[in-house]
């Protein structure tokens, strides 16, 4: 089954008003493969979400870098699925490792997060991964397997889910994963899925990778079978997001 090509920016927690519309501009300037070849979806700051989603071309999306897990109501400092909703953001990307690590999110909570965006209407890029300390003591599997699992356990349909598959060590560090690293835990995940969630979603759910992805790199690692795209960091604040868009297979 041929799967979309997903492309992510995941802005994190920077920009300022005007640096935010001169990324923008590279964006809608920018000559890309058709939408029927690569999704594009950028994550800014909550605080930008609105002027961002105003001024993008229209071939590209927006996506919000979190949401709280219930209705919204008596959690202070919290943006509520439905928020997201009234301002028609259409994906969120849940369960990044630096909430899960900073901010304690387990996976029983990145589950409960993503059922809850999903049931709002929100699409989600719902990300997995593991440690160096994981990697290097052979758990990698079980790490991402049981951070699937805790999803798969309170999802059925997967239609609206792209799986973000980004090692903490190679995230903002310069060591990318190689592509037969990546390769291997797609490979593994998408297994996971077909045991566990059914051959449909297996084939059809786009695994993309992220972690220390830049154009010089982007090209080999889109050319793994298992590779449906990438989730793109400090590279998406630059204009090489563009070379990563075009590297679309
Ligand atoms: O969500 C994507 C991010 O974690 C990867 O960051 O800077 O290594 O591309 P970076």
């Amino acid at each position: 089954m041929a799967r979309k090509f997903f492309v992510g920016g995941n802005w994190k927690c920077n920009g300022t008003a005007e640096e935010v519309k001169k990324i923008v501009t590279i964006l809608n300037e920018a000559e890309v493969p058709s939408d029927d070849v690569v999704e594009v979806v950028v994550s800014p700051p909550f605080v930008f979400l609105p002027v961002v989603k105003n001024l993008l071309r229209s071939d590209f999306h927006v996506a919000a870098q979190n949401c709280w897990v219930r209705k919204g109501g008596a959690f202070t400092g919290e943006i509520s699925a439905e928020m997201l909703v009234n301002l028609g953001i259409p994906w969120v990307i849940l369960g990044h490792s630096e909430r899960r690590l900073i901010l304690n999110e387990s996976n029983e909570f990145v589950a409960d997060k993503v059922a809850y965006a999903l049931s709002q209407g929100i699409k989600v890029i719902a990300c997995v991964g593991e440690t160096l300390e994981q990697r290097e003591s052979g758990s990698t599997m079980a790490v991402v397997a049981a951070q699937t699992k805790a999803i798969a356990d309170k999802v059925s349909n997967w239609v609206n889910i792209v799986l973000a598959y980004e090692p903490v060590w190679a995230i903002g560090t310069g060591k990318v994963a190689t592509p037969a690293q990546a390769q291997e835990v797609h490979s593994e995940l998408r297994k996971w899925l077909h045991d566990n969630a059914g051959a449909e979603i297996a084939a059809s759910t786009r695994i993309i990778y992220g972690g220390s992805v830049n154009g010089a790199n982007c090209k080999e690692l889109a050319d793994q079978p298992d590779v449906d795209g990438f989730l793109v960091g400090g590279a998406s604040l630059k204009p090489e997001f563009i070379d990563i868009i075009k590297s679309a297979t």
